[in-house]
C-alpha cells in the first residue's frame, strides 16, 4: 500500500540519455501506485548553451520548495568543448549537493547474473559535501614555468562524524551488520586519523556492529577478487565516486548503479540520480538501460515515507534482472529497449 500522500517532486531530466530513464522511472513510480506532483527542471548543457543558465539562485530557491529531486544525467558529449570543463560538475550537481546539504552519497549494490560480483550486496556511503570535492587550493603563477596549484581535502569533525553515524545507523538495520571503513590511512595521515577515530569513537554505540577497515587500494582488490566481504562501505568523497564506478563495473555495470544523495537531516529535499551519465553515444536509440534511474526512483520513495511502493518496485527489478529477457545477456543478443524495459518493471507491480 502506497500512503495517502502526494509528494512534490523536482525533475531534472538534463542532458543525453537522462530524459528518457527518468520517463522510464517516473512511469514505474505510477505504476507503484504513488502519486507525485512533478515539475520540469531545464538544467543541464543543453540549457546552459541556450540560456547561460548553469543554476540560478532562484531555481535553487525553488527547488528547495520540493519534497525531492530526481535528476536524469547532466553533462555535454565527451569530447565537447562548448561547456567548459568543470562548469556544470561544480555549478550545478556540487552545488546542489552542497547547497542542500546532501552530506551521504548512498549508492547500493546487488550483483546481476554474469557480474563479476554477480552475488555481492553492499552499500557505499559516500561523505558528499567534503574531502576534495570542496574546492580548496588554488593556482599561484599561473600559466608560468613556476606555477602551483593546490587542491586540499576539507575534512571537519562534524562531517565525518554525521557520515560516519549514518552509516553505522545503516548496518545497524542490514541482515550482516558489517561496516568498513576504506581510506588511505597510511599515507593520508591527518584525514585518515580523523576518520578513524570518528569511526572508534561511534563504534562502541553500535555493538552489533562489527567493524573493519581496508586501505582504498587494497579495496579496489577485494571489490573484484572478495566482494562478498562488504556489507556497509563506509568513505571520503573522492575515494567513494572512485570506487563506486568499480562497484558498478562489477556488479554488472554502470546501468544498473542507483544514488541518493541524502540530506539525512531533512533541512531540504534529497536528490536521486542513477550513478551513471548522459550518455550522448546512444541517446535517442532506445539502448538506454533505465534500471539505474527506476532503482534511484525508488530509494527516492523509500526516503519520501513509500516504504511498501519502494519495496515493490525493487522486488520488480531484482525479478526482471533474473528472469527478464536479459538486459544483460551474451554479447549480440538483443537487448529490450529502454521503454520495454520500464514496461517489463511495471508490469510486474
Ligand atoms: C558522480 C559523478 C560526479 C562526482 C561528477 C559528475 C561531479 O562522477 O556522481 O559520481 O564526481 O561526484
Ligand atoms: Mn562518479
Amino acid at each position: 500500500m502506497s500512503t495517502d500522500r502526494t509528494h512534490s517532486v523536482a525533475v531534472i531530466g538534463g542532458d543525453g540519455i537522462g530524459p528518457e530513464v527518468v520517463a522510464e522511472a517516473l512511469k514505474v513510480v505510477a505504476a507503484a501506485g504513488v502519486r507525485l506532483r512533478t515539475t520540469p527542471y531545464e538544467l543541464g548543457a543543453a540549457h546552459y548553451l541556450q540560456t547561460g543558465e548553469v543554476l540560478s539562485d532562484a531555481t535553487l530557491d525553488e527547488l528547495r520548495a520540493h519534497d525531492a529531486i530526481l535528476l536524469g544525467a547532466v553533462g555535454p558529449p565527451v569530447g565537447s568543448s562548448e561547456v567548459p570543463p568543470g562548469l556544470l560538475e561544480r555549478g550545478l550537481l556540487l552545488r546542489l549537493r552542497f547547497e542542500l546539504d546532501l552530506y551521504v552519497n548512498l549508492r547500493p549494490f546487488t550483483g546481476t547474473p554474469g557480474a563479476l560480483a554477480a552475488d555481492c550486496d553492499f552499500a557505499v556511503v559516500r561523505e558528499n559535501t567534503e574531502g576534495t570535492y570542496a574546492g580548496e587550493g588554488g593556482f599561484l603563477r599561473k600559466g608560468t614555468p613556476h606555477e602551483v596549484a593546490t587542491q586540499g581535502s576539507v575534512n571537519t569533525r562534524m562531517g565525518v562524524e554525521r557520515c560516519v553515524r549514518f552509516a553505522f545507523e545503516l548496518a545497524a538495520r542490514r541482515a550482516a551488520r558489517r561496516l568498513t571503513l576504506v581510506h588511505k590511512t597510511n599515507v593520508l595521515t591527518f584525514a585518515g586519523d580523523l576518520w578513524q577515530r570518528v569511526v572508534d569513537e561511534v563504534a562502541p554505540q553500535y555493538p552489533g556492529v562489527s567493524c573493519d577497515y581496508n586501505h582504498v587500494d587494497a579495496a579496489c582488490i577485494y571489490l573484484v577478487e572478495q566482494p562478498g566481504r562488504y556489507d556497509v562501505v563506509v568513505t571520503d568523497n573522492l575515494f567513494g565516486d572512485i570506487l563506486t564506478d568499480l562497484a558498478g563495473a562489477v556488479a554488472g555495470g554502470i546501468g544498473f548503479a542507483a544514488s541518493a544523495n541524502l540530506n539525512p537531516a531533512r533541512t531540504g529535499p534529497s536528490l536521486f540520480e542513477p550513478v551513471h551519465g548522459a550518455a550522448h553515444d546512444i541517446a535517442g536509440t532506445g539502448r538506454a538501460n533505465p534500471l539505474a534511474a527506476i532503482r534511484s526512483a525508488a530509494m527516492m520513495l523509500e526516503h519520501l515515507g513509500e516504504h511498501a511502493p519502494a519495496e515493490r518496485i525493487g522486488k520488480a527489478v531484482a525479478s526482471y534482472i533474473s528472469e527478464g529477457p536479459g538486459a544483460q545477456g551474451p554479447p549480440g543478443s538483443p537487448v529490450p529497449s529502454t521503454v520495454a524495459i520500464g514496461d517489463a518493471v511495471a508490469e510486474r507491480l
